[in-house]
């Protein structure tokens, strides 16, 4: 296809979200934002029912980087007798979900492990663009930590931004690849099956900036640092306009 396709595709698409945009009220969008969280879990919940699982089965859950809470508000709802658990390295969102979440238990963690939680404490864990952040150092350290504090057994689901959300990025907003720093061109970036590529953001937070881990990565190395299996990887299981999609890896630890 044309690249002036692409351009004008891009174009029309842009002025047809502002367009939107301008014409719903406030309060629809706040709507339409916790229409989107729960649109996730539901990307999540039916990935784990072809596994076998269910969301409904967890009693004791931890949203792993849970920001504004955005995820754990929709588990609290709909999840009425499990425990649920977000944590997040800002002391500022933490506080903030506390209030707006009493049923919730939020708590503020260290940038490295270990992180105040007992040994087999949950069942499911699992966590929404917090891989897509880490260093390669400090997400093989989390990997190993979150595994400690998920039963024998226990559930695992991470996203991550592989390939595919390049892939995605060069032809919706290929301005927004630039945070990457990538040494070469996308389609030659792309050639080693197995890479781990972080660039940092700002040197005030040296261990948060942008990752690219390759589906290969994934699959040779996360077994090993998590000490768990993976069931299933869904390349591009969740579309997120402009920052391309994430990945879900969905893994189980061994019962003993
Ligand atoms: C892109 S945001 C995603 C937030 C949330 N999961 C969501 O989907 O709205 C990444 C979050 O991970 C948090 N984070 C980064 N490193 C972390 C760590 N080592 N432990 C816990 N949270 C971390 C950041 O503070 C930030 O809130």
């Amino acid at each position: 296809m044309r690249p002036d396709f692409y351009t004008n595709t891009r174009k029309k698409l842009a002025s047809l979200l502002n367009a939107v945009r301008v014409r719903i009220h406030s309060a629809e969008i706040k709507d339409l934002s916790a229409r989107y969280d729960l649109n996730q879990l539901q990307k999540f919940q039916a990935i784990l029912e072809r596994n076998g699982f269910l969301l409904s089965q967890f009693s004791s859950i931890l949203d792993f980087g849970c920001r504004s809470g955005r995820h754990s508000a929709q588990l609290l709802k709909v999840l009425p007798n499990a425990q649920i658990y977000g944590c997040d390295i800002s002391k500022e969102h933490i506080e903030q979900c506390r209030k707006k979440y009493p049923r919730g238990r939020f708590v503020q963690n260290n940038v490295k492990p270990p992180i105040d939680f007992a040994d087999s404490q949950f069942d499911f864990i699992y966590s929404y663009s917090v891989f897509t952040h880490l260093t390669e150092h400090n997400h093989r350290q989390w990997l190993r930590e979150l595994s400690r504090i998920l039963k024998p057994g226990g559930v695992m689901l991470h996203t991550t931004h592989s390939y595919e959300c390049l892939f995605r990025l060069q032809f919706w907003t290929p301005e927004s690849l630039n945070k990457y720093k990538l040494p070469k061109p996308v389609a030659e970036f792309t050639v080693p099956e197995v890479q781990y590529r972080y660039a940092l953001d700002r040197e005030a937070t040296p261990e948060y900036g942008n990752s690219i881990i390759s589906q290969g990565y994934v699959i040779k190395h996360w077994p090993v640092y998590s000490q768990s299996r993976i069931v299933e990887y869904v390349v591009g299981a969740i579309e997120a306009y402009p920052e391309g999609c994430q990945d879900v890896v969905l893994m189980r630890k061994p019962l003993g």
